[in-house]
């Protein structure tokens, strides 16, 4: 994923990003409902798995913070993006104690077992080590969530939106996120699909 624009692209455009979340009804009427399905999907999950400690990669704004930390669990939210993390630490006061936010990248993910599940929205879109970015998920946690864009004709329009600003945007199908769980010591759950969105996918770590 790293260009000289991609370090930028989210940090210049994080108020807009974060703006999605104003009103479900809206986001639905432009076609974005699968944000919402998506985070709705990732707090079931980690509800009913039981997670008290959720780390969540790509916080942005911070749009999962608050809802988890609601329901009593504690969330570390990692972003690079200095404007995203100012966002989500907004968000992180709301709930002193439950919730903390840091900048820092995925690459730079290196705690074992720390959480009960770390979850990925919106991100993998954006990553070219996709079967990296698992591997430390799940090494962080047993269990990981993530969202993965499908192909078709909405996401080649955003690799061309977004590439023409050095940000390659990656479409994955059922079969290849199943590969890359497996090569990556993980089992597939459930793959919910987001319509024609993509898929949240719940994976937790093989029995060894
Ligand atoms: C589309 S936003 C999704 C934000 C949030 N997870 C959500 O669901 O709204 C993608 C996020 O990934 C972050 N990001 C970009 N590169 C990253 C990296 N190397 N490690 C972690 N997060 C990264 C961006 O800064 C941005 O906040």
């Amino acid at each position: 994923m790293p260009s000289a624009e991609f370090d930028t692209y989210f940090d210049q455009r994080a108020t807009r990003f974060a703006a999605f979340y104003g009103s479900e009804r809206v986001a639905r009427l432009l076609g974005r409902g699968p944000l919402f399905d998506r985070l709705r999907g990732a707090i079931d999950i980690a509800v009913s798995c039981g997670a008290q400690r959720v780390l969540d990669v790509g916080c942005g704004s911070g749009p999962l913070l608050g809802p988890l930390a609601a329901k009593g669990i504690a969330v570390v939210g990692i972003d690079p993006a200095p404007a995203m993390v100012s966002m989500a630490r907004r968000e992180a006061e709301r709930f002193p104690g439950l919730l903390s936010v840091e900048q820092r990248s995925w690459e730079e993910i290196g705690e074992t077992d720390a959480y009960d599940l770390a979850v990925a929205l919106g991100v993998f879109d954006y990553v070219d080590e996709p079967l990296e970015l698992l591997r430390r998920m799940g090494g962080a946690a047993p269990r990981v969530v993530g969202s993965f864009p499908a192909p078709g004709l909405r996401l080649r329009l955003r690799q061309v939106r977004y590439g023409a600003r050095g940000v390659h945007v990656h479409a994955y199908d059922a079969a290849r996120i199943t590969s890359l769980a497996s090569a990556a010591a993980l089992r597939v759950e459930e793959l919910k699909p987001l319509g024609r969105a993509g898929f949240l996918a719940h994976l937790a770590r093989s029995a060894s």
